[in-house]
């Protein structure tokens, strides 16, 4: 089941019956995704749900055995050269070159994205400052913490001014001060007008998103705004066993966690 975006905006990411299988495994079973300007949508699941696969199809670096994908209106498959100028895709291994300095870095990206040096000296001092990076920025990557080395990988991958971002994972070993300043980058750049689409294995980092898709076993379970995704865990009345305790409660305010767990649950039992 899948909402589409409110607001009748058209959607700048799009995923309709998507499907990539591994032999016998399907990694992504037909998805079905749409996501508008602005937006911050959130692709949660456990590990090996399907969510870097998910990524890589809506890039067109892994072709779909079924249904297609589109960034800013493009066919991925159809038009690859427009989908790259309009994406910036940060991996789950984002490729820093850990012997140069912050500042050779996005220098390297620059060259590598043809960015003018005009619009170096405009754009580079911006990102260091929406990062807090300008003091780091002689600092070799590899001497980086986490989350400093996760703020320079978006830096190079905002570097050509992409509509659309992808982010695998951005804040995974990342601490949580670090977290919450690169949710304020995040909300910056949808208040711009850009698309993000990330993944997270935190599902309090989710409860941040405007829509949250959770993700499992390759198929998307449920797609909507956290607070709908409780309501409806309320309405139907699910139970959800916690940790350390030995029956399933019934929580008044369910968390993300629950929501997610109980969800799944119930998806194997209707699955028999
Ligand atoms: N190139 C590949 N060849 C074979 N199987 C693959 C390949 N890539 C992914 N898979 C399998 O597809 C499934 C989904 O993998 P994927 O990496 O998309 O999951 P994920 O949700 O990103 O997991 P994680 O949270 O660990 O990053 C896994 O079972 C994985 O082993
Ligand atoms: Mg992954």
């Amino acid at each position: 089941m899948t909402k589409a975006p409110a607001g009748g905006r058209p959607p700048l990411i799009r995923a309709s019956g998507l499907t990539k299988r591994f032999g016998a495994l399907t990694a992504v079973d037909h998805l079905e995704i749409e996501v508008a300007a602005g937006e911050i949508f959130g692709l949660v699941g456990p590990d090996g749900a399907g969510k870097t696969t998910t990524l890589r199809l809506l890039c067109g670096l892994v072709d779909a055995d079924e249904g297609a994908a589109e960034i800013a209106g493009y066919d991925v498959r159809t038009h690859p050269d427009q989908v790259k100028d309009s994406l910036g895709y940060m991996a789950q291994r984002f490729g820093l070159y850990q012997d140069l300095t912050v500042d050779e870095n996005m220098q390297f990206y620059s060259d590598l994205f043809g960015i003018t040096r005009a619009e170096r000296r405009r754009l580079l001092p911006r990102l260091l400052e929406m990062t807090r990076m300008a003091p780091f920025r002689n600092r070799r990557a590899g001497a980086l913490s986490g989350g400093m080395k996760q703020k320079l990988a978006l830096m190079c991958t905002l570097l050509h001014r992409p509509q659309v971002l992808l982010l695998d994972e951005p804040t995974t070993g990342v601490d949580p001060v670090s977290r919450r300043d690169f949710w304020v980058i995040l909300q910056q750049l949808a208040s711009e007008g850009i698309t993000v689409l990330l993944t997270t294995a935190y599902l309090d980092e989710a409860e941040r998103c405007g829509r949250v898709g959770l993700m499992h076993s390759g198929r998307l379970l449920r797609c909507a705004p956290p607070d709908d995704l409780k309501r409806e865990f309320r309405e139907r009345g699910l139970a959800v066993r916690r940790v350390g305790a030995t029956e399933p409660v019934r929580p008044e305010k369910p968390t993300l966690e629950d929501v997610f767990i109980a969800f799944v649950e119930h998806s194997g039992e209707s699955r028999g």
